[in-house]
């Protein structure tokens, strides 16, 4: 659907590398705050740029799991609390969520949100069980360690059951308040875990030589679909901030604050690759095909018409996003694009929730049935 138009030429060397790396486990867990190189086979570095309201920040997610639980730790840029939510439905809602911070000894709660922005509150207030069966944590300065053991399947309706070989979609957050009733200001974002197996040594040794001639350099197609994909989410962006002027719908205000996010995050990654967003006013695009697709969609001017045309553009952006992964070795990138995804496909689910909140069936334009299915009826 999408041409690709923009140039660029050379490569050019990031700033910071980030994204998954693989260790082949070899030293014994303890959720002591003190992470050894070995401890976990997966670690996921997030990042969120400063914005109004937060101060930015990195966090890194390390896990293993083995046949019954899931080892995990939080290492984030915080002196407050930091938390994971699995499976979120929509923005925050359903995550199934552990919180942690260290005052003076750790803490870590087993939580489940009941509603888009919280309250995510004890498993065991909701009627469930506390299912966090071993932490700990320390902190460090300007950062926070901590670490748990749960069950993959707690038997508890407040967690999601988690499977081996699973892409698991997260939301996290950081606070500089350990009161886990304050929200978060320092950075908040989506990702995809991959629950795997530990590996061998030798394939994991040839897979980071790999990974390391990858993530030197950034591709012409790297950097032209990170371009265009920042554009996308531009679009998007200012498409719903027209609706919500029109339409007085705070959805699209909140997904309007969504898409700076998630251009925020293509920003700092393109920054990283000595690449340059252009400036451009609202609603103007240097690329026609985005252009025309943007004037289509505003000219529609019903509430009802506006809500299908957001679910729309979030078609477009879901398989532009699965393309580009699609076409890209670079794990950072691919990272990056999984957050991503995560968040329209949480934003395709709300328009289309919505919708069918005011009696109206949306059915696909551009995706498969079975695609749009397996995304809207998650739970
Ligand atoms: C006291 C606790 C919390 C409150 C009051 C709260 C409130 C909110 C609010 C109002 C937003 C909308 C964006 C904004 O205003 O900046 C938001 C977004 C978000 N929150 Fe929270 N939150 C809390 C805890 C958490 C926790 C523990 C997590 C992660 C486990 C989390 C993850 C997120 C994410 C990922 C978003 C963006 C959702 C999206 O764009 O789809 N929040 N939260």
């Amino acid at each position: 659907m999408i041409a690709l138009l923009f140039l660029f030429s050379g490569c050019v060397q990031p700033e910071v590398q980030q994204g998954v790396t693989e260790s082949v486990v070899s030293e014994e867990w303890q959720p002591d705050g003190i992470l050894g190189g070995n401890e976990y086979s997966h670690s996921l570095k997030l990042y969120s740029p400063a914005r109004q309201g937060y101060t930015g920040g990195a966090m890194t997610v390390s896990w293993k799991i083995d046949d019954e639980y899931l080892y995990m730790a939080l290492n984030g840029s915080t002196r407050g609390w930091l938390a994971i939510g699995f499976e979120p439905t929509e923005w925050m809602k359903d995550a199934d969520m552990v919180l942690g911070f260290v005052d003076g000894s750790a803490r870590v709660l087993d939580e489940y949100s009941t509603g888009n922005y919280g309250p995510h509150i004890n498993d065991t207030m909701l009627g469930g069980t506390d299912d966090i069966l071993e932490y700990g944590g320390k902190s460090y300065g300007t950062h926070t360690v901590v670490e748990f053991r749960r069950k993959l399947d707690t038997g508890d309706r407040f967690d999601k059951v988690l499977r081996p070989g699973q892409n698991v979609s997260i939301i996290w957050a950081m606070s500089g308040s350990m009161d886990p009733g304050v929200k978060h200001n320092i950075a908040y974002g989506e990702g995809m875990i991959y629950l795997g197996r530990v590996q061998s040594s030798a394939l994991q040794s040839s897979q980071k030589a790999s990974q390391n001639n990858i993530t030197k350099n950034v591709t012409q197609n790297d950097a032209d679909w990170m371009l265009f994909i920042w554009k996308e989410e531009k679009a998007a962006r200012d498409l719903y901030e027209s609706f919500y002027e029109r339409t007085g719908l705070t959805l699209f205000l909140d997904l309007m604050r969504s898409e700076q996010n998630h251009m925020d995050q293509i920003q700092a990654l393109m920054k990283r690759y000595g690449m340059e967003t252009p400036v451009l006013e609202r609603g103007v695009f240097d690329n026609q095909t985005l252009q025309s697709i943007y004037n289509d969609l505003l000219s529609i001017s019903s509430d009802d018409g506006a809500l299908r045309a957001a679910a729309t553009f979030e078609e477009i952006s879901i398989l532009d996003l699965e393309r580009a992964i699609a076409e890209t070795g670079n794990k950072e990138i691919i990272d990056v694009y999984s957050g991503l995804l995560a968040g329209s496909r949480k934003h395709l689910r709300s328009y289309v929730r919505t919708l069918e909140n005011r009696g109206i069936k949306y059915t696909p334009v551009y995706m498969s049935r079975s695609e749009f299915e397996g995304i809207v009826r998650a739970a």
